[in-house]
């Protein structure tokens, strides 16, 4: 085809060329695909083939850590390697104790159900959730007042993977039923992010320079969700000026796209900023990093800070944020001698 031609696409292609289809794509679906976070995947392991050993559902188990890093393509990979049936939910999405009964009461013996951003689960949710987790039953308050009264079914076996970005939130008798085990998912390293690329670049069917890996994997955020979505940024960009993916391609997508080379995005430059030149490098609060930058403090604290104290670029401590010297000669500033 030449570089005028078009066509139309099949309407397969268009679902196929979907973000939310393609990202389905490159979710890892056995052990051996997922790469990094080895000592979970260790775990996890032994934790199915015990259960299954015994004829047992697995025990429930939390994940915890910045978003993006695969605690939801982890439950589906726990899924899938136990032959469950895996029932998505989130928080916010069980608004009443009836949307949780009916959740649970729709469960198949060895179905495992995923509750997404379990801290914003209500409390009055909660107390329903813990007999459910600990020993199968769910109570329902039927009427109110003297008339009122509890009945208990019984719930088939299940297991329950939550996922939070914000374990803090979460009460210690809810955390304390997540027998299976609660885990931590790290920051990958940058070749295990490389090695991530490489294998969307495959299943995107997309040609791909190593040092353009390289470049992507350097500015990824350590995290797998943003190396592809940068991989797909410069997969756009590439087939629109008809090359592959070259080093090139990827130093003019990412400016475009107002990402640094060490990774950060305009609004983590605005937050290094606003501490050095507003608040003479610090400590200052979140709340007034929040009023400066016009930016959320919950977005701030859940996706900015991580990254940054990750970098060395942001130190928390008693009495707010600080910016480090390394943050000030990123920005190309002159570290003050005295603070
Ligand atoms: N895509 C997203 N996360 C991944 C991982 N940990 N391994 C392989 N592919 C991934």
């Amino acid at each position: 085809m030449t570089p005028n031609e078009t066509t139309i696409p099949e309407p397969e292609n268009l679902l196929r060329g979907n973000e939310k289809y393609l990202d389905n794509a490159l979710r890892p679906s056995t052990w051996g695909d997922y790469i990094g976070q080895e000592i979970i995947k260790e775990n996890l392991k032994i934790l199915l083939t015990a259960a299954k050993a015994r004829g047992q559902t697995p025990e429930h188990v939390l994940f915890y850590g910045p978003p993006g890093l695969g605690k939801t393509t982890l439950a589906h990979l726990l899924a899938k390697e136990n032959g469950s049936e895996l029932k998505v939910t989130s928080g916010p999405a069980i608004e009443k104790v009836g949307d949780l009964a009916s959740l649970l009461t729709n469960l198949s013996p060895g179905d495992i159900l995923f509750i997404d951003e379990i801290h914003r689960l209500n409390k009055l949710i909660e107390e329903v959730l813990y007999p459910a987790m600990e020993s199968g039953n769910l109570n329902i308050i039927i009427g109110k007042g003297p008339s009122a009264r509890t009945i208990q079914l019984d719930l088939p076996p299940f297991t329950l993977i939550a996922a939070t970005t914000r374990i803090a939130l979460l009460s210690s008798p809810l955390r304390s039923r997540f027998s299976g085990g609660t885990f931590r998912l790290e920051f990958y390293t940058d070749s295990e992010i490389e090695n991530i690329i490489a294998r969307s670049a495959e299943i995107l069917d997309t040609e791909i320079e190593k040092d353009a890996v390289k470049e992507i994997a350097k500015r990824s955020r350590f995290t797998p969700r943003i190396a592809n979505h940068l991989l797909k940024r410069c997969r756009d960009f590439a087939q629109v000026n008809n090359t592959d993916i070259t080093l090139d391609t990827v130093f003019k997508t990412l400016k475009l796209m107002s990402i640094d080379e060490a990774g950060l995005s305009y609004s983590d430059r605005k937050i290094l900023d606003v501490i050095i030149n507003k608040f003479s490098g610090g400590p200052v609060g979140l709340g007034t990093i929040g009023a400066a930058t016009s930016e959320e403090e919950e977005t701030i604290e859940e996706i900015n800070e991580p990254y940054l104290i990750q970098l060395g670029f942001l130190e928390r401590t008693p009495r707010g944020r600080v910016a480090t010297k390394k943050a000030y000669e990123h920005l190309g500033l002159m570290f003050p001698k005295i603070l």
